[in-house]
């Protein structure tokens, strides 16, 4: 015998019988948000314009509005990962048939490709650079939208999931860089990192150092190798309760943000947003340009994997070498490197010239770390310098005020002239 169940009641009545066990203030509350949804839909509903729409505009139609000329390409990687390669240069073509030199940049932690573009365009480091005559080419971390692919695995294999950065310095980084590297006619390369994107350079440049006979030099912008004196309370809460390994145990691989929550949040609740963001990366966001925070969150956070964020819980808060990934089993760490211990990487073996932007404000690639890196740099590279800028993290990407351009336009200047 089935269970008899109750006529289903209309709306309107499970409303009243809704809002007669609770009490009226939340039901109202309740309606407000209701209404506060319905109507943020329906604004959002009426907006035409792409450039409005950050969210849902892909990068090379966003370049074509904004009239860049735009290539785009994909190159599988040796363990099968299928990574978006992008090309922009000079609007004004005049400037393009100059062509100065090649200059490659690699972005941060659950950055998308977008992620320097996404400033007013005079002062977003991608059109910056290119309009300065050279030649932009941007690598797409695995797992964010565009560097979704895989030969044998989608997305909602675990499997797929399993990746730190370190295998995008070992991986992703030299196929794309030899790809890059035969499409410029072989010509020295100038590197740009930004946050995570520092790390791959610095990892795969430590691991790989004939790459450097390649490379003019590295600029790294908000720069993380070990983050031991990291402050970002936010990170280190999620340390603290047990962070990427209970994710794992939960057999939680990913950490993407299908919904656009947090873009629709930072465009409606900003005050919540900016909360947000200054316990995760920023201590000041008030030198962010705020007209642009939307279009930053429109792409952010562009999808990445919870070994990633193990891996960082580790530089934070297990060693202070700056390692490869500690599987958290003796035996997977011996099969993969042979040693208990996961091996460090030799900084020493960078001799390129490499020069640290570092912001004041930064929270996860703090000035305390930053010099730590810096001194360690200093005892190999033929010269290394940092500069200390009033910002933090996202500061390079979406800064009010971006004085480092010019530093980034004369650094570009001296050393390809040096190059010669
Ligand atoms: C993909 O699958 C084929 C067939 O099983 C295998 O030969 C190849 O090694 C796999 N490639 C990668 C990168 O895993
Ligand atoms: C393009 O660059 C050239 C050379 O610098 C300059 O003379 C010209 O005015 C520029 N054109 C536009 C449309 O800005
Ligand atoms: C590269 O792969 C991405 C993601 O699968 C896809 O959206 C894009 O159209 C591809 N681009 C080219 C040039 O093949
Ligand atoms: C440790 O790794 C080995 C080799 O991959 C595996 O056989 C074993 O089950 C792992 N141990 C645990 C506790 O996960
Ligand atoms: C090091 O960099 C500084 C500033 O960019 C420059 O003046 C100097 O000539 C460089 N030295 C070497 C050895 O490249």
């Amino acid at each position: 015998m089935g269970v008899q169940f109750e006529q289903p009641s209309n709306l309107p009545t499970m409303i009243k019988n809704f809002c007669l066990q609770f009490t009226k203030i939340y039901c109202a509350f309740l309606v407000v948000i209701i209404i506060s949804i319905g109507q943020m839909a329906l604004m959002e509903m009426q907006i035409k314009d792409p450039l409005q729409r950050p969210h849902q505009i892909k990068y090379t139609d966003y370049t074509d509005i904004l009239n860049y000329p735009t290539q785009e390409y994909n190159i599988t990687t040796e363990d099968g990962y299928i990574i978006n390669i992008i090309r922009i240069q000079a609007k004004n073509t005049t400037i393009q048939e100059h062509g100065k030199p090649p200059v490659l940049m690699y972005f941060g932690l659950n950055c998308a490709i977008e992620v320097f573009s996404m400033n007013n365009e005079e002062q977003s480091p991608t059109f910056f650079v290119a309009n300065q005559g050279y030649d932009v080419w941007m690598i797409a971390n695995r797992g964010t939208l565009y560097s979704s692919g895989h030969v044998n695995l989608t997305q909602n294999d675990p499997e797929y999931w399993q990746f730190s950065w370190q295998e995008m310095a070992e991986y992703d980084f030299r196929s794309a860089f030899d790809f890059i590297y035969e499409k410029v006619g072989r010509k020295k390369i100038s590197t740009i990192g930004f946050s995570q994107g520092t790390t791959i350079l610095l990892a795969a440049l430590a691991d790989y150092p004939n790459y450097q006979q390649k490379i003019t030099q590295m600029i790294l912008m908000g720069p993380t190798a070990n983050i031991i004196n990291q402050n970002s309370p936010a990170f280190t809460l999620g340390i603290n309760i047990g962070g990427a390994p209970l994710l794992k145990k939960l057999g939680i691989n990913k950490l993407v943000d299908e919904y656009k929550l947090l873009y629709y949040g930072t465009k409606y609740l900003s005050t919540f947003a900016h909360f947000v963001l200054s316990q995760i990366t920023d201590s000041d966001v008030t030198v962010l340009n705020q007209e642009r925070f939307q279009y930053f969150m429109a792409t952010y956070p562009g999808g990445t994997s919870v070994q990633v964020y193990d891996h960082w819980q580790q530089l934070a808060s297990e060693t202070d070498q700056f390692r490869k990934y500690d599987y958290r089993n003796v035996t997977k760490n011996i099969i993969k490197y042979g040693s208990e211990v996961p091996p460090t990487y030799n900084l020493q073996n960078i001799k390129v010239p490499t020069h640290l932007f570092v912001g004041r404000y930064d929270r996860l690639g703090s000035p305390e770390d930053a010099q730590i890196l810096y001194e360690s740099l200093k005892l190999s590279s033929v010269n290394a310098t940092m500069q200390l800028y009033d910002g933090g993290h996202l500061y390079f990407a979406i800064g009010r005020e971006t004085p480092f351009l010019q530093k980034l336009q004369q650094m570009l200047i001296d050393q390809h002239k040096a190059d010669d």
